[in-house]
């Protein structure tokens, strides 16, 4: 199946989101969409699985004009879309979601749960997805409810699939079997979509490659012929330097001391075992890891969000174990939360709202129990500047802001304050290469002042772009430990140590 867009213009408002957009999509061939964090990437694609209609200009499916009056619509004429937020219910199984708003029905109209679980693993065979159709939803690993998606789509017989950076939250070892998925889905004659901000992966994995700047298309490529920094150029409209430029390294005094530190899971297993870790005012520490060994309780328990079982944490010389989160932020401790969605930011409220909401208590912000608006909107309007949310007022819901842009957000709050130590998870998941290297020479300059800086990433590109000393954590312990300043460092010592592999 082929589709077309022709002339797609989509309007919110004043805004415009897609302008004039002629795009082709063919089958047996993935189509990589690039473009800078709004650009208009998923306001595309979510006009074309019928969410949004245009404002003007028509779909067309192998030359027929078609009018989607609803996501229906889409499904039907062929077209599925896996979006970037999973829409799966967690205590349903996986054949329950899949089947969900399109039952097969047997004898006496009840759920036919027999014909889906069959149907389920037929998709399975073919492309190689290896999904219980009986797991419950909610138990299974991200990269795998990402294929539950891929199974919806397909047991709805789509014939073009829609990716919107479905590699963010997954492993590197998740991206190659998604990467094995996509292929069998091309070489089956599907038509894909495949949006990302990770240049190689787009390399790796299109057949050819459009870019979208401003709402508008403003280059296609052969990815065979380009190179990273070809794409990064005709996304952003600049050369974009992919190193860090930081002040030779000169750690002062220890800011912040984790001893001894034991974490729980909610079913008491331990996600944090006995674990020591320091941070030296001007130093960056990286936390190397594959997701899931306790980076993520480490950090909540850094920032006052998890309960600690055992262990000291000390910061600036204070003992700061039993610290409510609200007085750490107070002394100095900034953090950027792994997952935007759930503890980021409150969709519904304003940008300028979400910048303060740690903050608003401040005297800069409050006169007693009175919020000095005219204060926090300025405040709010210069922090979107300095990290180039994109948005033409603060006063827009940030849940209509583009999923970089959110991100953009959360790092604006969080660095445009003075503080002494910034804790970040996964700070620039979904950010564009643009801006990617504008916050990480933020970072840099926070480090060369004397910060301290803990950065928790799953990309090793920004751990060694960045850190002074990587740590990786393995089973909730550190495992080993790396001089980032070292030119010789071994990506292979850290990829082993990251596998729990003992050197
Ligand atoms: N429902 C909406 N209401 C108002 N504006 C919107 C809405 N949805 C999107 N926009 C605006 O449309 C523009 C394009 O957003 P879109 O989400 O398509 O960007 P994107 O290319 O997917 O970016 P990202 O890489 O950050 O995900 C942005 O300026 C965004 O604020
Ligand atoms: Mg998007």
């Amino acid at each position: 199946m082929d589709v077309e867009l022709r002339g797609i213009t989509k309007r919110f408002g004043p805004i415009t989101a897609n302008r004039n957009v002629n795009l082709t999509i063919r089958a047996g061939e993935v189509l990589g969409l690039l473009g800078e964090n709004g650009a208009g990437k998923s306001t595309l694609m979510t006009v074309l699985c019928g969410l949004y209609s245009p404002s003007e200009g028509e779909i067309l499916i192998d030359g027929k004009p078609v009018r989607f009056a609803g996501p229906g619509d889409a499904i039907a004429a062929g077209i599925g879309m896996v979006h970037q937020h999973f829409m799966l219910i967690p205590v349903f199984s996986v054949a329950e979601n899949v089947v969900l708003g399109v039952e097969p029905t047997g004898r006496l109209d009840r759920l036919d749960l027999v014909t889906a679980r069959a149907q389920v693993r037929s998709i399975n065979e073919t492309y190689g997805l290896e999904v219980d159709p009986d797991a419950l939803v909610g138990d299974l690993p991200v990269g795998l409810q990402q294929r539950v998606e891929i199974i919806k789509v397909l047991f709805r017989s789509a014939e073009l699939v829609i990716f919107d950076e479905p590699t963010a939250v997954l492993t590197p070892q998740e991206v190659e079997d998604f990467f094995k998925i996509v292929r069998s889905l091309r070489d089956d004659g599907k038509a894909i979509v495949f949006i990302t901000h990770k240049l190689n992966e787009i390399l790796e994995i299109a057949d050819r490659i459009s870019v979208l700047r401003a709402g508008e298309i403003v280059g296609e490529g052969d990815p065979k012929a380009l190179s990273e920094a070809d794409l990064a150029e005709m996304m952003v409209g600049r050369p974009v330097s992919f190193t860090v430029a930081k002040a030779p390294f000169a750690p002062g005094e220890v800011l912040l001391e984790v001893d001894d530190l034991t974490v729980l899971r909610d079913d008491d297993s331990l996600a944090v075992d006995r674990l020591d870790l320091q941070v030296h005012r001007g130093e960056i520490v990286g936390i190397a890891g594959v997701q899931g060994n306790g980076q993520t309780a480490l950090v909540e328990a850094l920032t006052g969000l998890a309960r600690i079982a055992g262990g000291t944490l000390r910061f600036a010389g204070g003992d700061i174990t039993r610290a409510s989160t609200r007085e750490r932020h107070r002394l100095g401790i900034a953090h950027i939360p792994e997952d935007r969605q759930r503890t980021g930011l409150i969709p519904a409220f304003t940008i300028a709202e979400n910048m303060v909401l740690d903050t608003y208590y401040d005297e800069r912000f409050s006169a007693g129990p009175v919020i000095r608006w005219d204060a926090v909107n300025r405040a709010a309007a210069r922090a979107s500047i300095d990290f180039d949310v994109r948005t033409d007022s603060v006063f827009n819901a940030v849940g209509t802001l583009s999923g970089g842009n959110q991100q953009k957000v959360i790092i604006a709050r969080e660095m445009s304050r003075d503080t002494q130590l910034l804790i970040a998870a996964q700070p620039t998941r979904g950010i564009d290469v643009g801006s990617i290297e504008y916050i990480h020479r933020r970072i840099a300059e926070a480090r060369d002042e004397g910060d301290g800086v803990l950065i928790v990433s799953s990309e090793l590109d920004e751990i060694l772009a960045l850190s002074d000393r990587i740590v990786v954590m393995f089973r909730g312990r550190i495992v080993a430990e790396f001089d980032g300043n070292d030119p010789g460092i071994s990506r292979k010592a850290i990829g082993l140590a990251m596998a729990g592999a003992t050197a």
